[in-house]
């Protein structure tokens, strides 16, 4: 029987006095951790498991505790669990709780273990499930852009560069472009997912444990492919959270591209593109106004995307092994990048969905700017043999006149532009409308 003490009942035995109150505020994970409950619970139960199958603890002794941590788990889902942050963290939480339910034996629990390696544990696998979650919602927001290609295979607008009407494109091929990056992005925490996938159980604090224990099987019962083979690494590596963060942060950087575009799409002067009214604001003073505050804010979770990247790197950069409590910051970034980027995808795909293109607006812009200039200048190169740099010069000198004459390059006739080069013919006007 552990003596009634002050301090902490968990880890207090050599303690006389109780932490401050900011002591105990500046070390509590409670608040944000608990969001772990279900991997912490599960990573218990597997451990528990695996103590009777070694003969560590007896059977009735593991069902005793794998029965009182399902039941922890039903009082979280139904809300009837009280967090306390004097019990710091998830990991003491819970089995604090175990022992109000099922007495001493809660206290075998934890043979054989640390907290250092149970919450490298329970991270890994929540992280796991984020990559999940995040490759299904990129998945959803292709498929979107996926049916808007398609309904939009013909549909003609201007390409730009420098912001500038470029080129004549479809608008399929440039909602395409941004499925492709989706691709790449989906691939990341696809290889992010595989790679956190080994199991830091065991490690126990950093340098293992002499219980018989067998972290083969807790791997496999936690859906990891293998155990982590160096204990200090198992507790202390952190470099899977670091690269879900890039993850994360890289497909912000491309859903604020295609956000950028939206917003000037939706601007008066292009008008490219309507949002609906469920996915856009009004102005308290303007009553015209209809803004697109989702794309703004897609946009605008970039910054946070970045900083919690940064901040992981931080926190990492130069702390020595094993653990060591800084490690506890690694949470929140994650969480929040997870909650970001997952409302980003859902609001891109949700705007997309919803908008109507205004296709004439787009044709004309392909209209304006003498878009097919460059097709023009390939087809002096094609067909009459000369060299580009010649057929860029011919071109310019056709652009020019047309900008003059205050008409489309198919506007023009053909003895004008034969007076800048003879060997044009009647065939250069297959090139010259923006949907040849
Ligand atoms: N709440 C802690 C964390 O998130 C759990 C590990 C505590 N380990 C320790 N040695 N104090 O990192």
């Amino acid at each position: 029987m552990i003596k009634e003490q002050n301090s902490n009942k968990m880890w207090g035995g050599r303690f006389e006095d109780k932490p401050s109150d900011i002591m105990e505020q500046i070390n509590a994970s409670i608040s944000f951790d608990k969001r772990m409950w279900r991997q912490d619970i599960r990573g218990s139960i597997a451990h528990a498991t695996m103590l009777s199958n070694q003969g560590i603890i007896t059977k009735d002794e593991a069902v005793e505790i794998v029965n009182g941590l399902n039941k922890i788990a039903e009082e979280i889902k139904s809300g009837n669990f009280e967090f306390k942050a004097s019990l710091e963290d998830i990991h003491m939480n819970i089995e604090s709780r175990l022992r109000e339910l099922i007495g001493e034996v809660a206290g075998k629990l934890h043979t054989a273990r640390s907290r250092n390696d149970q919450v490298a544990t329970d991270f890994r696998m929540w992280t796991r499930g984020a990559c999940d979650e995040l490759i299904h919602l990129i998945e959803e927001l292709q498929g979107a852009l996926g049916a808007l290609s398609q309904k939009h295979k013909d549909d003609i607008m201007s390409g730009f560069t420098h912001l500038q009407a470029a080129q004549p494109i479809t608008l399929a091929m440039h909602l395409d472009a941004y499925s492709q990056m989706l691709e790449r992005d989906k691939n990341r925490f696809i290889d992010c997912r595989k790679r956190l996938n080994e199991c830091p159980l065991g490690s126990a604090a950093l340098a293992g444990t002499p219980y018989p224990i067998d972290r083969k099987f807790t791997a496999e019962k936690l859906d990891f492919d293998k155990p982590m083979s160096n204990t200090l690494d198992g507790v202390s590596a952190r470099d899977f959270a670091t690269e879900f963060l890039f993850c994360a942060a890289q497909t912000g950087l491309h859903l604020s591209r295609l956000a950028e575009e939206i917003i000037i799409w939706a601007t008066p002067q292009f008008s490219f593109i309507q949002l609906s009214d469920s996915w856009s604001t009004g102005s308290s003073i303007m009553p015209q106004k209809k803004n697109p505050d989702a794309a703004e804010l897609v946009r605008g979770k970039t910054g946070r995307l970045n900083g919690n990247l940064i901040q992981m790197m931080t926190i990492m950069k130069g702390l020595p092994l094993a653990y060591n409590k800084d490690l506890q910051e690694d949470k929140e970034p994650v969480f929040d990048s997870f909650d970001s980027i997952s409302l980003c995808l859902q609001a891109m795909k949700g705007m997309l969905e919803t908008a109507t293109f205004n296709t004439a607006s787009m044709l004309e812009s392909a209209e304006m700017g003498y878009t097919t200039a460059t097709a023009l200048a390939d087809w002096l190169v094609m067909n009459l043999g000369l060299p580009f740099r010649d057929a860029h010069h011919v071109t310019g000198a056709i652009v020019k006149m047309a900008e003059d004459k205050g008409c489309k390059l198919d506007e023009l006739n053909l003895a004008d532009m034969q007076a800048i080069n003879s060997n044009i013919t009647t065939e250069i006007f297959a090139v010259l409308s923006v949907r040849a």
